[in-house]
């Protein structure tokens, strides 16, 4: 790819003084510098225009620099920019929470926000300890990722994310998620964990696991350990960061389940990808544990950002698009796009496997050799942007993706199947 020379300028001045994320700054290939997004697509420096086929880290659902979105932040932040949310409140967090409420399956009754999709997890595990832990511990499922802050990397029991922190992390019980065809090794897993009696909270991706690998669960099984979780007074928390707002058909993969888990954590996708913010929903029976003439057994946490009247306004006004039918529509065709893929090159000898799920498609490619580099560049060679977790390419893009657009990736994915040797 051609960098110019004022590409190179931003490049060499970011290499000077910016640290990425998940970035081995040793031999990572120099950051794109992008100066603007428009529906799917993302704006270099140098003209190319890069088609999102992951949402930018799965946050963006209507596309990019959407004026609906953008001219509700402009308008709030002529109003009201910030105001602390402990002792004070502010309309577009109460509209938001309300709503949040009534989208999410009957149950739920209260919004307590964070700033992103770690602490929307961290606030859920505190919540459930702090409720009932007793120096109990937490059940997750291998594979699992919560997030970066010590307790979601915790939670999320060791993995190659988290390395370097093994010694420090909290213990947790770790097994083995119902992936097709394991059903019963969790389960037998699933069922040593409680009768131990050393079981506070069951934290899970609902459905399918994200950085882990976009591997789905049966969800039988794991509407089962819900439910036998709940009948044990076991606190149980569906981390919905990924999934939330429409990703895998519904509005909650929880809705797939038919049972409703304790705590959800919201994140990514909530503001339409614009601002950073985290919500973590509560049914009345967690929020009333905490209530007590004692300050002490309130629940002390909180952020600065905490309900940031600008993230709520993008997160309603994200909602607008989000609950309108044309949306619905867009994921529909998504859905039934990727389905045809997978009834077209699912079966293909280089795939160990081809999985659909609402508006996620994920393939695993059959090769010991790691494929994640190559890939990468080989469709940004072709301006589509991906980001495979090792052999595992998915596509999770935003709803305003077009059918044409979807056809230029896909046969960009059959180029690799049939093309590369
Ligand atoms: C399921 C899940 N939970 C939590 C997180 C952490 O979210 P954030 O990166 O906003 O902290 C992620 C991020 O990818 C996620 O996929």
């Amino acid at each position: 790819m051609e960098i110019d020379a004022a590409q190179r300028t931003w490049n060499v001045r970011d290499l000077s003084c910016v640290w990425h994320p998940f970035t081995q700054a040793l031999k990572a290939r120099s950051p794109i510098p992008i100066l603007k997004g428009q529906g799917a697509y993302l704006y270099s420096e140098s003209g190319d225009a890069y088609l999102d086929a992951i949402s930018s880290w799965w946050v963006n659902l209507h596309g990019h620099a959407h004026p609906h979105i953008a001219k509700a932040i402009a308008a709030q932040a002529q109003e009201l920019e910030h105001v602390l949310f402990a002792g004070f409140t502010h309309p577009q967090a109460i509209v938001l929470a309300e709503r949040l409420i009534s989208i999410l399956p009957e149950g739920y009754s209260r919004v307590f926000y964070s700033d992103n999709g770690s602490t929307s997890v961290e606030v859920a595990l505190k919540m459930a300890l702090q409720a009932s832990g007793n120096g109990k511990q937490l059940l997750s499922f291998q594979g699992a990722y919560h997030g970066d802050t010590f307790g979601a990397m915790a939670a999320a029991g060791k993995s190659h994310y988290n390395r370097p922190f093994w010694p420090y992390l909290f213990q947790v019980h770790s097994i083995p998620p119902p992936l097709p065809g394991k059903e019963s090794e969790s389960w037998e897993a699933f069922e040593c964990a409680l009768s131990s009696g050393h079981i506070a909270a069951f934290i899970f991706e609902p459905i399918i696991q994200g950085a882990g690998g976009m591997r789905m669960h049966c969800r039988e099984t794991l509407a089962q350990m819900i439910k036998a979780c709940q009948s044990q007074g076991i606190i149980t928390i569906a981390d919905e960061v990924m999934t939330g707002f429409g990703r895998t058909g519904p509005l909650f993969a929880c809705q797939l389940l038919g049972v409703l888990p304790d705590l959800v954590c919201l994140s990514k996708g909530i503001t339409g990808g614009f601002l950073p913010l985290g919500a973590t929903i509560a049914k009345e029976f967690l929020f009333n544990a905490f209530l007590s003439p004692d300050p002490q057994k309130a629940f002390l946490h909180g952020h600065s950002y905490t309900a940031n009247p600008l993230a709520c306004a993008a997160a309603n006004a994200s909602l607008d698009l989000l609950l309108t039918p044309e949306c619905t529509k867009a994921r529909t065709m998504i859905e039934s796009s990727h389905q045809q893929f997978r009834r077209a090159w699912g079966k293909h000898p280089k795939l160990n496997r081809c999985d659909c799920l609402g508006t996620i498609l994920a393939i695993e490619y059959h090769n010991c050799r790691p494929l994640k580099e190559r890939l990468s560049d080989f469709f940004l060679g072709r301006q589509i942007l991906i980001r495979p977790l090792e052999n595992v390419l998915y596509l999770l893009p935003p709803y305003c993706i077009t059918a044409l657009e979807l056809k230029k990736i896909y046969s960009t994915i059959a180029a690799t199947l049939e093309e590369w040797p």
